[in-house]
């Protein structure tokens, strides 16, 4: 029997996550797009996936550069994340951020937690999506920083859980 479509939704707003952005560059081309659906795959060799909508722009320029970052969003990083899940912005979606660009030319985002630096290893249509597989070229780190959490459709904060 099939699911009800709204309750399947609901369910999914229960997932707490972090946020980060994917980034590509293809030439001259750069894009990129807000991601929850990242997750670690393997550590030898260390793999990284994300899912992207094939409705999404940025999907053809990670097709055609083989390469992606994901920028793991700080807490104070909200404004990014709805910069880059606005549809119509695409243009100006990296307009005053001076980024810089890892070993595979994607862009690195200022002030994020982290950043995974990927070359695509593999893509794998499912439904509506594609799974990119990403193999880690390069890593980079900010500990003075907290990670943005996304839960039920809002920018949440970490908390220590109550005892
Ligand atoms: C918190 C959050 C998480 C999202 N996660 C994903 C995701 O994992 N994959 C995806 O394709 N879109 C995701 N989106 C939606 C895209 O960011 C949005 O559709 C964006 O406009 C796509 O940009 P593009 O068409 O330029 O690629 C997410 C949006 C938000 C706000």
């Amino acid at each position: 029997m099939p699911i009800d479509r709204q309750q399947y939704k609901a369910v999914l707003r229960r997932w707490a996550s972090g946020v980060t952005v994917v980034t590509t560059r293809a030439g001259e081309e750069i894009a990129g797009m807000t991601a929850s659906s990242f997750t670690s795959v393997s550590l030898d060799p260390p793999l990284v996936l994300i899912c992207a909508d094939k409705r999404s722009n940025t999907l053809p320029v990670i097709e055609r550069a083989g390469v992606f970052a994901v920028n793991v969003l700080a807490e104070e990083q909200h404004e990014l994340s709805a910069r880059f899940a606005l549809a119509g912005n695409e243009a100006l979606r990296f307009e005053g951020l001076a980024c810089d660009r890892g070993p595979t030319g994607s862009p690195w985002l200022p002030g994020s937690l982290a950043v995974l630096d990927c070359r695509t290893v593999a893509a794998h249509e499912a439904g509506d999506h594609v799974i990119y597989v990403g193999e880690v070229q390069a890593v980079h780190i900010d500990d003075a920083q907290s990670p943005l959490v996304y839960y039920d459709a809002a920018y949440r904060r970490l908390a220590p859980a109550r005892s």
